[in-house]
């Protein structure tokens, strides 16, 4: 399965920033196999990069983060402000944790020093497929922006007052967690990075929070960096503690058709982020946000075709998008960026976009949220789920979702 890319022939701009002459050598002849799609251009240290985005923005630019003059984390801060729809990858060494900290916000991806050529080279093909997925370079500026997702104040509260008491247990803070599709995110963000070296993506908060450490997690969740919080539950025209719930129910009740499978964990994230383009949305653009809704409502459409009538893309490929750029695994991306029309993605298969899709399907909407009447989601229905071999048929899924519904407590 694919997401439905734009793909554009034309050749796109690496940036590669380093202090040390050979490393950059070493890194653009790494690259030397793409140079037909791909032009490498180098500088060695924040000023001279600065000077060549000036002259002409790349695409992608991978940076060091020790250097003198300028640290890589004062160029990236530059770069968010000035090139936002540019991707920022950190290439990196050792890292103390005042400098992870600092980065977090400000990279997308990180890459630790030595650098496999083939990783490199996927990490910067993905972040270029990604780039094509929201062809439009406004709404990618707008997810560039994006520092930090705020979370509900409730929750972000309940986490903070957890992480000071030592009795709490890992598997109690990742229960708080889970209430917060913007606190796991980045969490997940966090632990995917190189700065923990796993071999492999997590997708279980669980083991997120025990793969981190309490003590990580406690830092985590007390820097202002990282962190920040809405100031009420209800912004522009959201009310996010709704939203919460239904990202909850949604994550519920994918993991009840996935249960016992190996696609439970994935399935279960992919429900608490699915919406995840609405805080990009409300952060970034909420007048325009709020007409997307009013737009809605006064045509008796989906608030995702009014909000592709506004943006061009809606919160579901924005949402896609930045996860990716976070480096999530590429299933869960995809399930987030269709889970309205899973029909545009040719499938056989009962994997994860389908699963989200169905359970997103039998699981009350998102208008609630809103405030307002919008009409009901169609997505998936019993035909598409025939379409995709699925091991029950549609009256079973109905069946395990509202059973899961019923006993599913909404607080944690
Ligand atoms: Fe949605
Ligand atoms: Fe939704």
């Amino acid at each position: 399965m694919n997401i439905s890319v734009n793909e554009t022939n034309t050749v796109k701009h690496i940036l590669l920033v380093d202090d040390e002459r050979p490393v950059l050598d070493g890194l653009r002849c790494r690259l030397r196999a793409m140079q037909r799609q791909w032009h490498v251009d180098c500088a060695e240290s924040g000023p001279a990069a600065i000077e060549r985005l000036s002259q002409r923005a790349c695409d992608v630019l991978i940076t060091d983060v020790r250097m003198p003059q300028m640290s890589g984390a004062q160029l990236l801060e530059v770069v968010r402000e000035r090139w936002p729809h540019t991707i920022r990858i950190v290439l990196s060494g050792y890292c103390d944790a005042r400098e992870t900290s600092l980065i977090v916000p400000l990279a997308h991806q990180f890459l630790s020093k030595p650098c496999e050529p083939k990783v490199l080279e996927s990490v910067i093909h993905r972040c270029l497929l990604l780039h094509d997925l929201l062809h439009d370079s406004q709404v990618r500026t707008l997810v560039g922006r994006i520092r930090s997702l705020p979370a509900v104040p409730r929750i972000y509260a309940k986490l903070q007052e957890m992480v000071k008491d030592d009795s709490v247990t890992a598997s109690e803070v990742a229960r708080v967690i889970c209430t917060d599709s913007a606190i796991a995110a980045q969490i997940l963000h966090i632990v995917n990075s190189a700065f923990f070296r796993l071999a492999r993506r997590v997708t279980n908060i669980e083991q997120a929070v025990s793969y981190l450490g309490f003590n990580t997690v406690r830092n985590i969740a007390m820097s202002v960096e990282i962190f920040s919080k809405w100031p009420t539950a209800a912004v522009g025209p959201v009310d996010f503690e709704k939203l919460q719930l239904h990202a909850q129910q949604v994550s519920a009740a994918a993991r009840s058709l996935t249960a016992k499978t190996p696609l439970a964990d994935d399935a279960t994230l992919a429900g608490l982020l699915h919406d995840i383009g609405y805080w990009v949305l409300a952060q970034e653009s909420p007048t325009e946000f709020q007409s997307a809704v009013q737009l809605a409502a006064q045509n008796c459409i989906p608030l995702y075709e009014a909000e592709t009538r506004i943006f061009g893309v809606s919160h579901a490929e924005i949402g896609a998008y930045l996860l990716g750029i976070w480096g999530l695994p590429y299933p869960v991306i995809e399930a987030v960026a269709h889970h309205h029309i899973p029909q545009r993605v040719a499938s056989s298969d009962f994997d994860l976009l389908p699963a989200l899709a169905v359970a997103h399907a039998l699981t009350p909407g998102d208008a609630v949220a809103f405030n307002v009447d919008l009409p009901a989601d169609s997505g998936a229905d019993a035909a598409y789920l025939a379409s995709v071999q699925p091991p029950f048929d549609w009256a079973e899924a109905q069946r395990r979702v509202a059973a899961t519904l019923e006993s599913y407590e909404a607080s944690p």
